[in-house]
């Protein structure tokens, strides 16, 4: 078997030569390791085997490779784990495009992805937390029961920009540091809210005429990542921002080429008011029907953040007091039933509500976020990096 010129080597030579993975060429390599592995206490292989079996593909491989390597030369010492497992936890999958990018990050590391796309239940995530080093998710609520049973968890990272859905004092106190990925599906969700803008603005493309977006006036609340890339398009089309950001210095609003204003309600003096904050204790059904009230003819809120933002009884009641008042969201409000009973046929018109949310739904976001993730990941383990840590202890 460990002759002058094993087969491992040929199978080697020829992935090499081909770039082509081909899963009877891993197996083969797999039991030669296995056989000269005979002994181990927890051989990684083992690992690999588990991971080969769920559809992992070159990045086992890759480490398998090299610890055959270190054997033949000698100088191996068996792992009592492989590198780090990554968990891939996505209820609502990423692009398989992405997919294969986080795959390639995480293989680069010598790391092993683990995936667990489309599941049904915390149960499911509950089994596949257990064993894993590192977690990258979407909108997956990660709460006390999944961490209950992350005995090996060092590193959540939320692939995206709202984190909500992680319990953070929880990990905080089981030592897990918590990441997001700022800003990486910006565009995604601003190209959406123009989506939006200029659906309601052209009546749904029913026939009848519309207006134009030029010389119209936008209010930001919040002015992070989602807010400047709308502020930009803005631009472009001709309109003129306003923003409230009591955490971002007047100057950089300026600077940006909006103008800040002082209090949340100023905002509601312009037609546009579009949402883009994070869900806090202070914006939590902070958008009431006083502020809405104050909006000029034709005022439109477009919410691209999080429902619980706006008072959604309150909503309600304007809408059905407002002939004029429009509400564009890409995150829809629990009594969405009542709201398009108060506006009738000018549903889709007046209320645009997306199918689900979606304003990061796009090939370049999910490619983006996911990267990021894999490789703040990486970072962390590698060199310690902790930048976008949110939980910091
Ligand atoms: N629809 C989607 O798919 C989608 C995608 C990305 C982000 N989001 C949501 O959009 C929102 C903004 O995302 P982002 O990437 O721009 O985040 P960000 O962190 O870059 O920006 C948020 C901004 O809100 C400001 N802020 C916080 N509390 C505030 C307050 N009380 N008053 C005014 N400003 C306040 C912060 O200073 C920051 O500048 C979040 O709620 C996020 O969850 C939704």
């Amino acid at each position: 078997m460990a002759g002058k010129e094993p087969c491992y080597q040929l199978l080697v030579n020829e992935w090499r030569k081909n770039q082509d993975y081909t899963p009877p060429a891993y197996q083969l390599l797999v039991e030669e390791w296995t056989k000269l592995n005979v002994g181990c206490q927890v051989p990684c292989y083992q690992v690999l085997v588990q991971n080969m079996k769920q559809g992992l593909k070159e990045p086992p491989y890759a480490v398998l490779l090299k610890e055959w390597q270190a054997k033949q030369a000698g100088i191996f010492n068996p792992p009592t784990r492989v590198g780090k497992t990554v968990l891939l936890a996505t209820e609502k999958a990423f692009a398989a495009e992405a997919v294969s990018k986080i795959e390639a990050v995480v293989a680069k590391a010598g790391y092993v992805l683990k995936k667990l796309e489309n599941y049904k239940s915390e149960a499911d995530l509950c089994v596949a937390v257990e064993g894993s080093d590192a977690m990258i998710i979407r909108s997956d609520i990660v709460g006390q029961k999944v961490l209950e049973k992350a005995n090996a968890l060092k590193i959540i990272v939320r692939a995206g920009a709202g984190f909500d859905n992680i319990d953070l004092p929880a990990c905080t106190s089981k030592k897990i540091v918590a990441m997001n990925t700022p800003g990486q599906n910006a565009n995604a969700v601003a190209e959406l809210v123009f989506a939006m803008m200029l659906t309601s603005a052209r009546n749904n493309f029913d026939g009848t005429s519309g207006f134009e977006l030029a010389g119209r006036k936008i209010a930001f609340y919040g002015f992070g990542a989602v807010a400047r890339a709308v502020h930009r398009i803005a631009k472009v089309f001709g309109m003129e921002s306003f923003a409230y950001d009591p955490y971002v210095p007047k100057e950089a609003i300026a600077a940006a080429g909006a103008t800040a204003v002082d209090k949340v309600e100023d905002l509601f003096n312009y037609q546009y008011v579009s949402l883009h904050v994070p869900l806090t204790p202070e914006t939590k059904e902070s958008i009431n029907k006083v502020l809405l009230s104050k909006m000029p003819k034709g005022g439109t809120l477009i919410n691209t953040a999080r429902p619980e933002i706006v008072h959604e009884m309150e909503l309600l009641e304007l809408t059905k007091e407002r002939g004029d008042f429009c509400y564009l969201t890409d995150v829809a409000p629990k009594n969405l039933d009542d709201l398009k009973l108060a506006v009738g046929d000018k549903f889709g018109k007046r209320i645009i509500v997306t199918k689900k949310k979606m304003g990061a739904q796009t090939l370049e976001a999910n490619n983006n976020a996911g990267v990021a993730a894999a490789n703040q990941i990486v970072n962390f383990f590698e060199q310690g990096v902790t930048k976008f840590q949110l939980n910091p202890f």
